[in-house]
């Protein structure tokens, strides 16, 4: 088994910190070797079962399924290792977003999580709500914006209203997003975003109370318990995630009438269906005060994994310990490997 972690994307350290927990819980039934991704790129097999951020020997996998998933030295070529199975705890860009993925499908290694196609659309928040639309899922209203229609901002605050939110559409963290109150600050919020991506989205900015809900499984998903976060400020920034001084608050189980709940875990196996989502995925709603809707915001393929994540918390209130979910994760990926490996690859008429 290999923990690949790390990776070029501003999530790099958070990946850091959930691999650590989940290497330390698969060491019991796993032999575990560390494979970190730097930030810029390369990758890295550790010496020791702890996913540390220095030192390490340049590696590759090659992208043919003779080699088996080898864990080769990039210098000469040596075979150092031979997972057969890839925990992906990568997040963001390069990692969650269907790239690592696409590897490890050439390379033919069973793999935890989503698949490529299912891993790219989560990750572009256009794509993804797109998806969900399609799946008739309630979602605020928004506007995608290209660098070259940045010209088309004006009129937004009119057709949304304010305040709004303005975020990069393939980045996650809360990095590059911006709450917009004044109209006249949008511009600057646009061009924030565009450092980070070449398209920008702009959101209805809602007053709401936000509950994620987590799923597990291939075909056949189930739902947590719902969890609620109560940030202690504006929104849940990457700061009020990651700081360590930070008051933010996870209520699990959420406190919500049980009816609501039922349809927090409906939709959110309705979200993972709808982006044809495979292992885990963590989906975070807008409860929104006003109206008393559940709006989906988003779906995470790898979600944080830290033991103090609000992922591995709603199982365990649901009846999975960490230990557990982390077994039942890499069965389903060999489940879903054997699956595909079954399929025809080549047809003769
Ligand atoms: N449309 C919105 N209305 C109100 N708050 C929002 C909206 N969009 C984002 N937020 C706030 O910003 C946070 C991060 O936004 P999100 O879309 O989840 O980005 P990321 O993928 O980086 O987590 C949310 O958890 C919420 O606090
Ligand atoms: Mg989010």
């Amino acid at each position: 088994m290999a923990v690949l972690f790390g990776g070029r994307s501003g999530e790099h350290e958070v990946s850091l910190r959930s691999a650590a927990s989940v290497a330390e819980a698969l060491l019991p039934n796993h032999d575990v070797l560390c494979v970190r991704i730097g930030k810029d790129g390369g990758w890295r097999l550790l010496e020791g079962t702890r996913p540390s951020p220095h030192g390490g020997v340049p590696v590759f996998l090659a992208p043919s399924p003779d080699d088996g998933g080898r864990l080769r030295r990039l210098a000469d070529a040596a075979e150092l290792a031979r997972p057969d199975v890839v925990f992906p705890v990568l997040h963001g860009t390069y990692g969650e977003d269907g790239t690592v993925q696409g590897l490890l499908e050439l390379a033919g290694v069973p793999y935890v999580g989503a698949g490529v196609a299912s891993s790219a659309a989560s990750m572009d928040k256009e794509m993804m709500k797109a998806l969900f639309a399609r799946a008739g899922l309630a979602q605020v209203e928004y506007a995608v914006l290209r660098r070259r229609d940045a010209t088309a901002e004006a009129d937004l605050p009119a057709r949304l209203g304010l305040p709004l939110f303005v975020k990069p559409v393939n980045l996650g963290s809360s990095v590059g997003i911006r709450k917009v109150k004044r109209a006249e600050d949008l511009g600057a919020a646009i061009e924030f975003a565009f450092r980070f991506d070449r398209k920008v989205i702009v959101e209805r900015g809602v007053e709401a109370r936000e509950i994620e809900v987590a799923v597990l499984g291939n075909d056949d998903p189930e739902a947590s318990v719902p969890g609620e976060i109560v940030p202690d400020r504006e929104f849940y920034d990457y700061d009020s995630k990651y700081d360590a001084a930070s008051r933010t608050e996870l209520r699990i189980p959420a406190p919500v009438p049980p009816e609501l709940a039922d349809e927090l875990r409906r939709t959110a196996v309705a979200a993972f269906r709808a982006v044809d989502c495979a292992g885990c995925a963590r989906v975070d709603f807008f409860l929104e005060r006003t109206s008393g809707r559940v709006l989906v915001n988003e779906i995470n393929t790898m979600p944080g994994f830290t033991s103090i994540s609000m992922y591995p918390k709603l199982w365990a209130a649901s009846g999975v310990p960490y230990p557990e979910l982390l077994a039942r994760l890499v069965d389903l990926a060999f489940e879903r490997h054997a699956e595909r490996a079954r399929l025809q690859t080549d047809y003769r008429p």
